[in-house]
C-alpha cells in the first residue's frame, strides 16, 4: 500500500515508529522499500557520500532532482522526502515554491528544507500551496560556516529553548514533519511529546517518532569520518537487504539509537 502523510500520521499517533534512509538510486528504492523502510530521504548528503563533496553546499537544483526522478522510479510505495539544496529557497517564499516544484515534479511527495524561525513564512507559503514540508532543526549542515563545524546543538538552555519554540512555530507554519539533528535526546524527546507532527531523528536519541541514518553511514561505505550516531548495520548481516531489515527493526523496537549514538 502506498504510503502518504496520513500513513505516517497514523504511525505516529499509534506510536510506531518510521523508519527513514536516504536513498538517491532507483535499485536502493527498490531494496529499502522491500526491507520495509517507509521514507525515502533524497538528502543532499548525496553531495557528500556520492560527489565527495566536504559538504553539502556544492549540491545543486539539477543533482537533487536527477536524483528524486531515479529514487521516484524505483519505488512502488514509499513517501518520497527530496530535500531543497543550499541556496534554493533561502531567498524569499517565491523562489522555494518555484524550485520545491520542480522537486514535486520530479517525483517527491514532500521536500525538506533547514531552519527555524526564518523559514517560517516559506513553510506556510509551500504548504498552503499544496507542497507538504518537512522542516529541519539542530544541526544544519547547510550552515556549517556558521556553525564552525558539525558539532551538536541545543547543549544550553537558551539554544534548547529556541529548538523548542522553532519545532512549534515550524508545526503552526504547517510543517508535516521535522527532522532533529544532533540534540541532546531529552531535548528531542521534550520537542517529541509537545508537538502533533512525527519528529525524526538522527543523533537525537530513541524517543522521536521515527530516525533516518545516511544510507551510506548504514553500510559502512563511506570513507570519510563517520558521526557517533552513524551505525554500521551491514556488520553482523548476511546481505545489505538483510543489513536494512535489521535496521528497520531496531528503529520499530527502538533498540537504535543506543545511548552510544545519542547525546
Ligand atoms: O541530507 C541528508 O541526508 C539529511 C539527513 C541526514 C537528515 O538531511
Ligand atoms: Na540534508
Amino acid at each position: 500500500m502506498k504510503i502518504t502523510l496520513t500513513t505516517l500520521k497514523k504511525m505516529m499517533s499509534a506510536g510506531e515508529k518510521i523508519a527513514v534512509l536516504t536513498c538517491y538510486d532507483a535499485s536502493f528504492s527498490s531494496l529499502l522499500e522491500n526491507a520495509g523502510v517507509e521514507v525515502l530521504l533524497v538528502g543532499d548528503s548525496l553531495g557528500m557520500v556520492l560527489q565527495g563533496h566536504d559538504s553539502t553546499l556544492p549540491v545543486s537544483m539539477e543533482n537533487i532532482i536527477y536524483h528524486t526522478q531515479c529514487v521516484a522510479r524505483g519505488a512502488n510505495q514509499a513517501f518520497i522526502v527530496a530535500d531543497m539544496p543550499f541556496g534554493s529557497y533561502q531567498e524569499s517564499p517565491a523562489q522555494a515554491m518555484r524550485n520545491a516544484a520542480f522537486l514535486m515534479a520530479a517525483g517527491a511527495h514532500m521536500v525538506k528544507l533547514e531552519g527555524g524561525q526564518v523559514m517560517l513564512e516559506t513553510v506556510a507559503f509551500l504548504t498552503s500551496r499544496g507542497i507538504p514540508v518537512c522542516g529541519h532543526l539542530g544541526l544544519l549542515p547547510q550552515s556549517v560556516n556558521q556553525l564552525g563545524g558539525y558539532k551538536v546543538q541545543g547543549k544550553d538552555e537558551a539554544q534548547s529553548v529556541r529548538l523548542k519554540t522553532d519545532a512549534a512555530a515550524l508545526e503552526q507554519a504547517g510543517a508535516s514533519m521535522i527532522v532533529l539533528e544532533a540534540i541532546p535526546a531529552v531535548l528531542a524527546q521534550q520537542i517529541t511529546e509537545t508537538l502533533q507532527i512525527p519528529t525524526i531523528g538522527i543523533g537525537a536519541g530513541a524517543d522521536c517518532s521515527g530516525q533516518v541514518l545516511v544510507l551510506h553511514d548504514l553500510l559502512g561505505v563511506f570513507p570519510g569520518k563517520t558521526p557517533k550516531f552513524a551505525k554500521n548495520f551491514l556488520q553482523g548481516s548476511s546481505s545489505i537487504q538483510d543489513a536494512v531489515e535489521r535496521y528497520v527493526k531496531a528503529v520499530k523496537s527502538a533498540d537504535f539509537p543506543s545511548v552510544e549514538h545519542s547525546f
